[in-house]
């Protein structure tokens, strides 16, 4: 098997029995479809992510598709972002209808520049959409103010987030709406698809439940044009199980972070934890110019990295219509080509976690 990125699967050896027993539950209640479990779990998430109301739909991407329907962003509506995240992010803002507008990041931890968002508004600028990339949060008051400032709504993207704070704060409580992701991968993930929005707000919040069930309120009546995307029982009494783990599963991640941290510092670029922040640790993302060789070289002795992201969207053929180029984003560029993940999930041991290291040292000796 070798050393991954990232693996399921001790933890699956570990909670088998009980993750099958909730199963076996859902499959015998004769509710497939938006029953207790999904309530419960959007009421314990809620409460985790200290907001108001959590709205299960059927991945991420959906949860950031649907809140910026429940913002009512229009047709050629602008919406201020990065360009090193998932490509959901940006696909989202096009399926919306909106046009993605892109501000560079900061050198040292990857996040939104928001000294920048100046220079990227217009009149058409309707929304921010700060990524909490890699687990750790943007300078929300920052965006917060802007955005008053200038009458904006803020959607958080915290699909790599779960459980990161800023200011002592939950990420997804920290702006106009959030978006999640349970995504296998992710620091609260399911095993299949999964999603949440997040809000304060109640009467978007019943906006969003009439949005992922074909814009119909309880009837076979739409009021509005909808969608189909629910969370699933199955995948919601999994996540509920694992709920009650998140936090020490965050602080495990800390620990193997630290770890890194004693044991690389002086060979790689290591993550930083910017001001103010609770780093969950979602990816460990280091740095180094070499990092090509340095992927290859580990595969072939059976440990796995990954890149996240290889390729800013600004650069992407898809997205070519909205006339970025080469260079118009430079930090984000030149951090796409040096950038790579070293293993990170809770159940990776302290030794195969030594033995990445020593690896890595091996080969920069
Ligand atoms: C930053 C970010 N946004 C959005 C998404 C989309 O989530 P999902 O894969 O659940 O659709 C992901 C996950 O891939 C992500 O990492």
């Amino acid at each position: 098997m070798g050393i991954q990125v990232w693996s399921y699967l001790e933890e699956y050896k570990q909670f088998r029995d009980e993750i099958l027993e909730e199963v076996d539950k859902v499959f015998s209640s004769g509710r497939l479809i938006l029953g207790d479990n999904v309530r419960n779990f959007e009421q314990a998430m809620a409460t985790y992510c200290e907001t108001g109301y959590g709205v299960g739909v059927n991945s991420g991407t959906d949860a950031l598709f649907l809140a910026l329907k429940a913002l009512d962003l229009k047709d050629g509506d602008e919406v201020i972002t990065v360009a090193n995240t998932a490509v959901p992010t940006v696909s989202d803002i096009v399926s919306a209808g909106g046009i993605p507008r892109f501000v560079d990041i900061n050198e040292d931890t990857y996040l939104m520049n928001t000294q920048q968002l100046d220079k990227t508004l217009s009149e058409k600028t309707k929304a921010i959409l700060p990524v909490h990339l890699y687990g750790q949060c943007v300078d929300m008051d920052s965006v917060m103010s802007f955005a008053d400032k200038h009458g904006l709504r803020v959607l958080e993207d915290c699909a790599q987030s779960t459980g990161a704070r800023y200011k002592g704060r939950k990420s997804g409580s920290l702006a106009h709406i959030s978006a999640f992701s349970f995504y296998p991968t992710k620091l609260l993930g399911g095993y299949g698809d999964g999603g949440m929005v997040m809000t304060n707000d109640e009467t978007m919040s019943s906006r969003l439940k009439s949005l992922r069930m074909y814009g119909m309120q309880g009837t076979y009546y739409a009021e509005e044009h909808g969608y189909n995307s629910r969370l699933d029982e199955v995948q919601a009494a999994i996540l509920n199980i694992k709920l009650k783990h998140l936090d020490e599963w965050v602080e495990r991640r800390r620990q193997l972070a630290s770890q890194y941290q004693s044991a690389l510092a002086d060979i790689l670029t290591l993550p930083v934890e910017a001001t103010d922040n609770y780093h969950a640790y979602y990816v460990y993302v280091v740095r180094h110019p070499d990092r090509d060789r340095i992927i290859e070289t580990l595969q072939k002795k059976d440990i796995f990295l990954n890149i996240s992201y290889p390729w800013p969207i600004s650069t992407m053929r898809g997205y070519s219509q909205f006339g970025y180029r080469e260079d118009d984003l430079p930090v984000t560029e030149s951090a796409a080509k040096e950038i790579f993940s070293l293993p990170m999930y809770p159940q990776l041991t302290d030794s195969q976690q030594e033995t990445v290291c020593n690896e890595i040292r091996k080969i920069m000796s």
